[in-house]
């Protein structure tokens, strides 16, 4: 569907308005408000595995069955002893917050274009009824290199294009490492999940403090289109929340790690053993978060559920949707989930 309008930057209805717009209020009949901070939810217990112990295989029963049961029930896990220096994990966080520390105008170099997703800006709007997320952002693709688009790399700060292109590659062992034990935890073929692996996009996120952190979210509970997504969060703040049954809970924030969380591709393409988590964020009355999310895609005229997953004891869940990529970002503004669309009923 083509864009209706684009929608300012945060930082801007920051400086413009005096109060925050209605369209960025999210009320009980339009799916629910973010909880009120007297009531937090609890932190969830989400399991730490340590890569360089999955990658070697002398990984323990117990442990291996701590990765394969985060996999199946909870859809994520933070990792340890990644082979990513914690320094310069620092290093990412610092361009982020200089990145969005810019005047708008000198971000603005970056804008997203129309309907094209990579750069700075905020999401395409669909429809005149569509509640705003309190979030700007900078997307942009990685993998494969072909597909970058050098124009919407930031110049400043002055390091920011090197430590993308350092971060991304170190990503990308670290994504086919994950995605071997994974297929590995299936007893199923060598490279099952890292074949169909294609492409890596990074989103830097910025979530302003927000006044009415009552009303207004920071990004709406969705699950991520991807195979996995590798979560860089903030040091300090918290915001990240993931759905367990029909309870909320807040991530926790473990500095050095990565946060993996599992996609729809890797729930379809293992017919549903693994998990897509939901998950959203909420905002803060006066501090701003940052985060990095790495999307690693596989490339969508594979994904399907694996043929030897499929049997008569559980029967093919989800049927080849070649479009996904191209109607999720839709249908998550209308506030459904593309994969439900994929779904077999039988
Ligand atoms: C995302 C996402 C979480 C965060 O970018 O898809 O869920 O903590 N981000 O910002
Ligand atoms: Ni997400």
């Amino acid at each position: 569907m083509e864009e209706l309008f684009g929608c300012k930057t945060v930082q801007e209805v920051l400086i413009q308005e005096e109060q925050v717009p209605e369209k960025y209020f999210h009320k009980v009949e339009d799916g629910g408000v973010p909880v009120p901070d007297d009531s937090p939810p609890q932190l969830l217990d989400v399991p730490v595995i340590d890569l360089a112990l999955l990658a070697a295989s002398s990984i323990t029963a117990d442990e291996f069955e701590k990765f394969r049961s985060a996999l199946d029930t909870l859809g994520c896990f933070q990792v340890i002893n990644h082979g990513i220096a914690p320094e310069f994990l620092d290093e990412v966080r610092e361009i982020t917050k200089q990145f969005f520390a810019l005047p708008v105008e000198d971000k603005k170099k970056y804008l997203r274009q129309g309907n094209d997703v990579q750069g700075y800006g905020n999401d395409v709007v669909y429809t005149e009824q569509q509640k705003l997320d309190w979030t700007d952002r900078l997307y942009l693709t990685v993998f494969p290199q072909d597909n970058r688009k050098l124009k919407r790399w930031p110049e400043n700060p002055e390091s920011f294009r090197r430590t993308l292109d350092q971060f991304a590659t170190e990503l990308d062992v670290v994504t086919k490492t994950v995605l071997k034990a994974m297929t590995r935890s299936l007893g199923l073929e060598h490279n099952c999940f890292s074949d169909p692996y294609g492409s890596m996009d990074i989103r830097f996120n910025f979530y302003p403090p927000c006044p009415r952190p009552d009303l207004v979210i920071g990004f709406k509970p969705h699950s991520d289109s991807s195979l996995i997504t590798h979560v860089l969060q903030d040091k300090e703040v918290e915001g990240l929340q993931f759905l367990k049954g029909d309870e909320w809970f807040r991530a926790p924030i473990v500095p050095d790690a990565l946060l993996i969380i599992v996609g729809d591709q890797v729930e379809m393409l293992s017919n549903g053993v693994f998990k897509g988590a939901v998950h959203k964020v909420v905002i803060h009355p006066d501090k701003e978060r940052i985060s990095v999310a790495a999307f690693c895609y596989a490339e969508s005229y594979k994904i399907e559920p694996f043929e030897r997953l499929v049997d008569e004891s559980r029967p093919r869940l989800y049927r080849k949707m070649e479009n996904y990529g191209d109607i999720f970002m839709e249908n998550y503004q209308k506030g459904r989930r593309t994969i439900e669309e994929a779904k077999i009923y039988v």
